[in-house]
């Protein structure tokens, strides 16, 4: 299925952002058709989203063991209400058509965050979404549209500090099921000066930290063919925020 029209999203990461976390939300953002969360949010942040902007939440965990309560004055960690993990799982919205898969938490550098991963684990987890991606390229002609993570690959937006290296096995499954692109947070950008997407293959990885508005734009209908190489959707800039400032620990 094509997506019919420029299909703006609005993803966000790590911190609440005032501009989003605002009685004007609506005002501004009211056109997009989905919220992305990459993870380290309250659960309060999303909830307040979806409220707002009356559209679908899709989200990761982070690596953070407070992220839920954190900024919601609860005292024990819930999930958002009404919004959909997509943590080793893959969805279709039935709205925009788009398929989504994604990846939680980040590589593990210590022991005192509990959602951090060996590489192991996710492979185990690409594993059991393969068959589902797999179908995905056979009935639609792509195997999905936006890979959603919390850290990014390694290599591409990472840094070399423990805490901010991204996942290897990120890499083999970009390669492998081709996403047009990917939205992940974890390495905080102050400085406007640095890069936040980089190309990686077929698969443009950026980095949304706090928040961006991106419209992905139409891509061309596909004939499902075995063997046939992924129709990717291609994704444009609309609005990006980085305050200006060093990049945080
Ligand atoms: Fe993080």
């Amino acid at each position: 299925m094509a997506i019919p029209i420029l299909t703006p999203i609005l993803a966000v990461s790590d911190e609440t952002d005032p501009r989003i976390h605002s009685a004007t939300v609506r005002e501004r953002m009211g056109d997009v058709a989905m919220v992305i969360g990459c993870g380290d949010l309250p659960s309060g942040y999303l909830e307040f989203l979806a409220d707002a902007l009356n559209r679908p939440v899709y989200y990761v965990l982070g690596n953070h063991a407070d992220e839920l309560r954190r900024g919601c004055c609860r005292t024990q960690a819930a999930k958002p209400m009404g919004a959909t993990d997509l943590g080793g799982r893959v969805v279709r919205d039935p709205q925009t058509g788009l398929i989504l898969a994604g990846f939680p938490g980040s590589p593990r550098y210590g022991e005192h965050e509990p959602a951090q991963y060996v590489e192991r684990e996710i492979w185990w987890m690409m594993a059991r979404m393969a068959p589902r991606l797999l179908w995905n390229r056979l009935r639609h002609g792509r195997a999905l549209d936006v890979l959603v993570t919390h850290a990014p690959p390694r290599h591409v937006n990472d840094r070399e500090d423990p805490a901010h290296r991204g996942y290897q096995a990120l890499r083999p499954f970009l390669r492998w099921f081709q996403p047009a692109v990917q939205l992940h947070g974890h390495v905080h950008l102050y400085d406007r000066s640095l890069p936040t997407e980089q190309r990686f293959g077929a698969t443009r990885v950026v980095n949304v930290f706090p928040y961006k508005v991106l419209d992905l734009e139409p891509f061309p209908a596909a004939t499902p063919t075995v063997g046939a190489p992924p129709v990717a959707t291609g994704i444009s800039r609309r609005t990006a925020s980085a305050p200006a400032s060093t990049e945080a620990p």
